[in-house]
């Protein structure tokens, strides 16, 4: 036998698993010689087999001596598709065919596919024949191979049929894992975890502080087989070897005690009921162990949620699986990214793991831990759904009602201040310190590793002992107590040392760790190596700032150098000690960098006197904590005071000691969380302690319960240590006057809440002298929190308002006004903005009012990860799962923004190509708001730009740009839109970081002609000049624009557009539009894709075949009508020069560039870019495949919604493209022209796989030769769609024979249209004819549309519709239903089976809402139904829903028309106070007027509109033509009333005269009639009359845009607008 040391394990009575490195050769010998045969089979993957496989071949050569045995190989193709089926009869053919018989050996030699496979194989061929399991990925060898359970997939499911076989051996040859991707590696990691936390914490400890060596042992290859024997193992081999065996040992115990599963056996399935769940979704994108480790995190919270497991725990489990790149929840974006992330609901999750095979009948089993290394029972729990459903969801219902645990007593988390402090000083000092209420988070666990990494290495030990006799301390160290709730440090007394083999410290995002451990690498001990020790971090890390405290200890004589940016991590340190005596430090940035000082100073060789500088020394509070705490451990240090005044100064003595570490420190509770248990006792009449916070506390937030609850009438007692809060009974809390939050600017938030139903007066002395109302709390010294995770004062008053609470803001805070809760709205849905201080706070609101959703209830893990669970455990307020519904966001007329990705938009470009024009536009269309970099200067400095570069110079103007650039992205993250200076690219310090920030937010580089931009140069002169000529300016920069944009929004204003916007047809789409469009599309608030493709409804696109689109401009309105993308086939466009080139042709990216722009020009429908290369029958060459990329990538930066890519091209350029997709999809494509491929066969199929790998949309393209084939290609298609992780498909048959193919596709149908110069394919149809086809099939039946209203005889309406109905092929009808009333009649169309949809006008309105099942959001709003959208339900019901487009036509109309000058309006005006101007109202406060004026005859019928809006400011009038004193005169006018009853002669009697003076606004604005007759109402005409730009709208305008979006919302077809408003204005104009 080769001499190996190997390990072995025994499983069911057998030493069967053998553990190694380099073990092939001992492998093969002991097969050989203890299991004799004729035949061995080794079956492997084509990965395997190139890596390993000839390895197995010599070995066998070279002991089958006799050559009496045969070794026959067998390859199949890596990946989970071949352990199928067919993959299994492959395999057994091979063997028949070459006669292996019942003697014969399999050796499986891969991953869990082939162990799996193989396996099986073995169990059935020939009734079963021995096998060999040797597993080379880490998954199969801790697990797969492990236990002998075999199977194959099928597409019902995975593993569905199999069978039990044990192996005769497992050979674990750990060696293999050198050669296996990272990911892979990790994926076993996931099951290595998984083993550790419920059997054994020791290993755990291990995995959870060893990372780092256990990647290092496979990352560095182990050179002429060293490992294989104990001598040449290294330890870190050693390391991953144990670890493997410890994981194998648990595995293979359990599967001894019980080897068919029933019981214990299960305990290994823990994370796998939900981690399987989420793998059924996302297999094969994400991998088994990934999908395994959000499910452990996901069980672990069931556990908690149960009471059974703590948070530490969970903490740390988290934490473990992050170390080793495991995704831990489902946000992580390696999952949130994925298309089929979407379809993950709760529901969804729920079903799929009804079929468990853990299951007990219908009741659901999940492994329950109870620490770690412990589960609750010793097999799988049985958990409810609804505890299932409530840890998946992502909302939460707070259940109102008294607490039932009071009166409660509760530690809140431990403040994480202190935390990190604590920490410190325990590790440096003297002696075993217990620390308790810890708080776990990023930044402790980094320190600790951190520490860990700096203690004493063995060398340096060595060293340093050589002699002495005496043992020098070894650094600190760690350990937990009580099941993770104590931590254990064990002192270094201030022994470290630099990590041993150039060992960076990897920190991550940790900020407070890296400020703090910066000073503390300066204290390491001098080493003999030389080397430094290097603290780095996470690229936002990177960007953090750290020169001020870097500056001071230079200056104290430490050696540090910045390895990348100046004045950001990394750091490399030289081992000197710190010197000490006098340092001097800024301060103005960050306590953090005092605190950081002060801590290390004792152990400095002389005594500290740090002087702070600069000023202003911000949050001094945390200073005096830090000087506080190192008390506790010791330390005194002394301020200095004024000898004159007494008045303390900013120098800090620090003697030369060492921390005396206490035997227990327990970590005070958080101040701000405790805030919200001790305001449910407020607001519910109840009793709660918070121990461990008091009056001695460190923190401002602790005066929270004395300064607030206590004034609003609540008993507080408070001692040093304790405090204690009883509330008055429910209903009784005061209003609080005027309180001012400075010293607790966090806790406003608690206190918003509970003003909202602080309705008794303020106390004597507290009320308000001004306050409008007697229940007003006014909470002021809060600007602060504006910039906090979220506008925390606007979000207050936006969420309190839906829950009818009024509030009023103000410069550093706001007013809340207090009502009863029985007065409060019901049912809110809270948004939190991912603030975790919202959602707890509106969880204290939610105690009191019935049907609070809490919308995004992860948000708390910021600073109380178990919130939720505390508040039903702890303090008994039930809390609910809820599923936030995701269709009526889709169904409504303006859909709801994505509030995840909101990171700000930067724009650049040159000077002169209109960037604040653009970017104020955009901040418009996003309501985000606007900021220009040049204006944000000129406040900074008090000086303008041009002034500040003629006395400084342009280096000192160009530093301090680059300053303000950083601030600015600093400090506006998200929804911001920043507008720079055309030179910011000129310094490469301020490219660096628009490089950087492009990577997680939009850098769009606005791109206008260069002669635009000379002539509009020629006219301004704010900026400073030049000096050179601005062509080569711009010639200079236009790389560096290129460089540092992710997008490109033209803005062509001369010649091209011009031409353009010539014709006035209303589907002209203007600037606004597209840049409303594709800021909300590459900004992710409203990606413009097509929505019918992702409601999975009928969906098509216009193929555009010209080699110049330009003549069909004009057209393009009837073109694409019906269709929902347009598809622009670039391989056929030739420039004008080119115009007659044949074959073969690569369009000029500038060519491209300027047809998209032209098409946007036109319209705002999606664009399908395609390349179609001439083997797949295009005409764009089959090799040019880097100019196909560099198209791809223009195409996207240009914000072109979808791609389209031939699957051919190269993996590695596709999954580049991938990478920078943004929001844009790409369409994953496949031509078959040979007409070989079958839709039942097996090519397709693989080629379906790889366009599913990653295509957002697959494209399958084969050709008919009989109609049999396009029913193949149908069944195809439902097979694909009906699996669960089905992408959106297109198949389609080319040529004649494959029209019906055509007819039934779903997605994307490419159609023709009869105007166009060519078909793109054969056999293609127009949008009508597919509805045709359709219809006669009887695929779409006819539907009848109504009006309802009265009178109605004149409507326009169905002259509208119907036109629609008719432009598109629809076999629909639009009908009137005049009626008296709304009543049976009306009844009985709703109820009718054909009903599609119907419209509402005066004066129903508002009487059909009752006879509706839901209202959007708008309609709610506004008060008013317009239409009336039947949606068919999931169970097959039908469900009304009632909508209001009105507002939509109104403010569609006024944006189309608002002249440039009048941006921003400031005032409107509207006039009337019926149903319409509620819509009127509403679309105004939509478009940002900040004034409303309301003028109405009647004024209580204006009054009671006033009430209705009570979050929008509505300003009465009494005289047209006078405004308040202090108001502008309005830009935009809307007339509600009857033009018959206005009149412009003031001798009229009876009629509402209208002054010219109304239209008095200098910069002219838009005026509406919503009157239809006649045309030119007397309002109209008085705006033609007067002297400035007045547009005028008439009534029929807004008719026809309210009508188009209702088409839309009927049939999911845009409405083909310029040939229906054509129609409509002329069956108008003859009436
Ligand atoms: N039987 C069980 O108890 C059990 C338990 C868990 C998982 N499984 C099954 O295991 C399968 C997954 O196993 P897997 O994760 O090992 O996947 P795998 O077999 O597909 O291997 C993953 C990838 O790594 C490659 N590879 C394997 N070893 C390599 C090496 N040493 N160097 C380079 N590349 C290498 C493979 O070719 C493949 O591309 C699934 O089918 C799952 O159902 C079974
Ligand atoms: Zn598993």
């Amino acid at each position: 036998m080769p001499s190996a040391d190997v390990q072995k394990v025994s499983i069911l009575g057998k030493e069967s698993i053998h553990c190694g490195f380099h073990l092939v050769p001992y492998i093969v010998s002991t097969v050989l010689e203890t299991l004799p045969s004729s035949t061995y089979v080794l079956v492997t993957d084509s990965h395997v087999a190139g890596l390993h496989l000839s390895a197995f071949q010599a070995a066998f050569d070279e002991r089958n001596v006799s050559r009496d045995a045969r070794f026959l190989t067998y390859v199949v193709s890596p990946g989970e598709t071949s352990k199928s089926r067919e993959g299994k009869a492959d395999i057994e053919d091979f063997l028949l065919l070459n006669s292996c018989t019942r003697d014969t050996v399999i050796l499986a030699l891969g991953g869990g596919v082939i162990g799996d496979l193989v396996g099986f194989v073995a169990a059935t061929f020939m009734r079963g024949v021995r096998f060999v399991q040797i597993p080379t990925t880490l998954l199969a060898m801790v697990d797969s191979s492990v236990g002998g359970k075999t199977a194959i997939d099928t597409p019902h499911g995975k593993n569905l049929i199999g069978a039990f076989w044990q192996p005769e051996y497992i050979f674990i040859d750990a060696a293999f894992l050198e050669t296996l991707p990272a990911r892979e590696f990790s994926n076993g990691m996931a099951e290595v975890i998984k083993t550790a936390a419920i059997w054994n914490e020791n290993e755990f400890a291990a995995l959870e502080s060893r990372s780092a060596e256990i990647f290092a042992a496979i990352q560095t290859p182990s050179a002429a087989f060293s490992g294989r024997t104990l001598a040449s193992r290294s330890p870190a081999q050693q390391l991953l070897l144990s670890v493997i065996v410890g994981s194998i040992s648990v595995k293979a115990h359990i599967v001894t005690v019980d080897e068919r599963e029933t019981g214990l056996r299960n305990l290994v399935n823990f994370g796998h009921t939900i981690g399987h769940a989420i793998e059924a979704v996302l297999t094969p994108q994400v991998l088994h162990g990934e999908c395994v480790s959000v499910g452990m995190v996901l069980e672990a919270e069931v556990a908690r949620q149960l009471g059974v497991l703590g948070q530490v725990a969970l903490g740390r489990l988290t934490r473990c699986l992050r170390a080793y790149n495991l995704p831990v929840s489902l946000a992580d974006p390696r999952i949130a990214s994925l298309p089929a992330a979407k379809v993950l609901s709760v529901t969804k999750l729920l079903d799929i793991m009804k079929i468990d095979k853990k299951n007990s009948g219908p009741q659901k089993k999940i492994v329950v831990l109870s620490r770690i290394g412990a589960t609750y029972e010793p097999k799988a729990t049985v958990v409810a759904d609804s505890v299932i459903a409530k840890t998946l969801s992502e909302a939460v219902r707070v259940v109102p009602g008294i607490p039932t645990k009071s009166p409660i007593r509760m530690a809140t988390p431990g403040s994480k201040s202190i935390s990190n402090r604590a920490l410190l000083l325990a590790a440096l000092g003297k002696g075993t310190c217990r620390l308790k209420n810890l708080l776990h988070s990023d930044d402790t666990q980094v320190m600790m590793n951190a520490l860990i990494e700096l203690k004493a290495s063995p060398s340096s030990r060595r060293q340093a002992c050589r002699g002495s006799n005496h043992l020098v301390p070894q650094g600190a160290s760690f350990s937990w107590e009580d099941g993770g709730e104590t931590l254990v440090v064990q002192g270094g007394e201030g022994s470290l040392s630099v990590p041993p083999n150039g060992k960076e410290i990897y920190l991550g995002n940790a900020g407070t760790a890296a400020r703090f451990l910066a000073t503390v690498c300066t204290l390491v001990q001098p080493s003999a190596s030389g080397e430094r020790t290097v603290i780095t971090g996470n690229a936002r890390m990177k960007q953090r700032p750290i020169g001020p405290l870097v500056d001071a200890l230079r200056a104290n004589g430490s050696d540090i150098a910045y390895l990348e940016s100046q004045g950001c991590l990394p750091l490399a340190v030289a081992p000197a000690g710190l010197r000490g005596g006098h340092i001097r430090l800024a301060a103005s940035v960050s306590s953090q960098y005092v605190s950081s000082i002060l801590l290390c100073a004792p152990y400095a060789a002389e005594p500290v006197t740090l002087e702070l500088t600069g000023g202003q020394v911000i949050s001094q509070p945390y200073i005096n904590m830090t000087i506080a705490m190192m008390r506790a451990f010791g330390v005194d240090v002394v301020r200095d005071a004024d000898p004159a005044t007494g008045a303390p100064r900013d120098v800090y003595r620090i003697p030369k000691a060492a921390y005396a570490s206490p035997r227990e420190y327990s970590i005070e509770s958080d101040a701000s969380s405790a805030t919200y248990p001790l305001a449910i006792a407020a607001i519910t009449g109840t009793t709660c302690t918070i121990e461990n916070i008091g009056s001695a506390s460190l923190q401002g937030d602790a005066r929270f319960a004395k300064e607030v609850l206590e004034p609003m009438g609540c008993v507080v007692v408070q001692t040093a240590t304790e405090t204690t809060v009883t509330g008055p009974p429910v209903g009784q809390l005061r209003a609080l006057g005027l309180v001012d939050m400075e010293p607790m600017t966090d806790a406003f938030l608690t206190a918003s809440v509970l003003a909202a139903v602080a309705c008794a007066p303020p106390l004597a002395g507290r009320e308000l002298a001004d306050g409008s109302r007697p229940a007003t709390t006014r909470i002021v010294g809060i600007a602060n929190q504006r910039v906090k995770e979220c506008n925390r004062i606007q979000a207050m008053m936006d969420q309190l308002a839906k829950f009818g609470v009024e509030t009023k803001e103000l410069d550093d805070g706001l007013e809340v006004y207090g009502k009863p809760v029985s007065e409060l709205k019901e049912g809110a849905s809270v948004h939190c903005y991912d603030d975790h201080r919202v959602a707890m706070a509106f969880s204290v609101l939610a105690t009191v009012v019935k049907g609070t959703v809490i919308e995004e209830k992860r948000c708390v893990e910021k600073t109380w990860p178990n919130w939720w669970d505390d508040l039903s455990n702890k303090i008994g307020i039930e809390v609910e799962g809820v599923e936030l519904s995701v269709s009526t966001s889709v169904a409504s007329a303006s859909r709801l923004a994505d509030q995840g990705s909101a990171a700000s938009v930067v724009i650049v470009g040159m000077r002169g190509s209109g960037k604040t024009f653009i970017g104020q536009l955009a901040s418009s269309a996003l309501e985000w708001s606007f900021l220009d970099a040049d204006e944000f200067f000129e406040k900074k400095f008090q000086v303008g730009v041009r002034e500040y570069v003629q006395k400084n110079g342009w280096p000192a103007f160009r530093a301090a740009e680059t300053d303000v650039l950083q601030e600015l992205l600093n400090t506006y993250p998200a929804r911001y839109v920043i507008s720079l200076g055309g030179g910011i690219v000129e310094t490469p310090a301020a490219r660096d970081l628009l490089k950087g920030y492009a990577k997680k937010g939009p850098v769009v580089h606005i791109v206008r002609e260069v002669d635009e931009v000379v002539k509009y140069l020629e006219a301004e002169g704010s900026r400073p000049a030049y000096g050179e000529p601005i062509i080569d300016v711009f010639r200079r920069r236009e790389p560096w624009f290129v460089e540092c944009c992710n997008y490109v929004f033209v803005n062509y204003t001369g010649v091209l557009t011009d031409s353009l916007q010539a014709d006035n047809a209303p589907s002209t789409t203007n600037i606004r539009d597209e840049v409303a469009r594709f800021f909300n599309h590459v900004t992710g608030q409203q990606p413009n894709l097509a929505p019918n493709v992702t409601a999975d409804s009928r969906s098509y696109f216009l193929s555009l075949t010209y080699p110049d689109i330009t003549p069909a401009l004009p057209h393009i309105d009837k073109l694409t009508a019906g269709v929902d993308a347009i598809e622009l086939r670039v391989d056929l466009l030739r420039s004008p020069k080119d115009l007659d080139e044949l074959g073969a042709y690569v369009p000029s990216a500038a060519h491209v560039t300027d047809q998209i722009a032209a098409l946007r020009s036109k319209t705002s429908l999606p664009i399908v870019f395609t390349v179609r290369t001439v083997s797949q029958g295009g005409q764009f060459p089959d090799h040019a495949e880097k100019d196909a990329f560099a198209l791809f990538h223009t195409a996207i930066r240009l914000g072109v919604e979808y791609v389209d890519v031939e699957i051919t091209w190269s993996e590695k350029h596709i999954q580049a493209l991938v990478a920078q997709k943004g929001h844009s999809q790409i369409i994953a494509s496949w031509h078959d022209w040979s007409g070989n491929m079958h839709w039942d066969g097996k090519l397709v199929e693989a080629k379906y796989r790889i366009a599913h790998e990653f295509g957002d949309i697959i494209k399958l393209v084969g050709k008919a030769n009989d109609l049999d084939d396009n029913l193949a290609l149908h069944r195809f298609v439902q097979r694909m769609r009906s699996s669960v992780d089905a992408k959106p498909i297109i198949a389609i048959n080319m040529g004649i024979e494959g029209q019906l193919s055509r007819v039934l596709n779903s997605t994307f149908s490419p159609v023709s249209h009869p105007l166009l110069p060519s078909k793109a394919a054969p056999g293609q149809l127009s949008f009508a004819q597919i509805q045709t086809a359709l219809h006669l099939i009887g695929q779409l039946p006819t539907r009848r549309f109504f009006l309802f209203g009265n009178p109605i005889k004149h409507s326009m309406s169905p002259t509208l519709h119907n036109t629609a109905f008719e432009l598109l092929g629809l076999p629909h009808k639009y009908e009137l239903l005049e009626t008296e009333a709304v009543g049976e009649e009306i009844k009985a169309v709703l109820a009718s089976n054909d009903f599609g949809g119907a419209s509402v006008t005066i004066p129903f309105k508002l009487d059909v809402i009752p006879l509706l099942d839901a209202l959007s959001p708008e309609a709610e709003a506004i008060g008013a139904v317009n239409t009336i959208v039947p949606q068919r339900t999931a169970g097959g019901g039908l469900m009304l829903y009632g909508d209001n487009t009105d507002w939509l036509g109104i403010s569609h109309c006024i944006r189309a028309a608002l002249p440039a000058n009048v941006n921003n309006p400031e005032a409107a005006l509207v006039i009337g106070a019926g149903g319409t101007s509620r819509a009127a109202i509403y679309a105004l406060h939509k478009l940002g007027v900040q004034r409303i004026y309301l003028f109405n005859r009647t004024r209580r019928s204006a009054e009671v509109l006033v009430n209705a809006f009570p979050n929008i400011k509505i300003e009465l009038i009494h005289e047209l033509g006078t405004w308040p004193a202090d108001g502008p005169a309005p830009t935009i006018i809307v007339s509600t009333v009857p033009a018959s009853a206005t009149t412009t002669d003031p001798d009229v009697e009876n009629a509402l005269y209208l002054p010219i003076s109304i239209f008095e606004s200098s910069a002219g604005g838009v005026v509406v009639d919503m009157a239809y007759k006649p045309a030119e109402t007397p309002l109209l005409a008085l705006a033609g009359n007067q002297s400035k730009e007045w547009k005028t709208v008439k009534g029929v305008q807004v008719l026809l845009e309210q009508g188009y979006v209702q088409f839309q919302l009927w049939t999911g077809r845009r409405c083909p607008k310029a040939l229906v408003a054509e129609r409509v204005w002329s069956a108008y104009m003859a009436a």
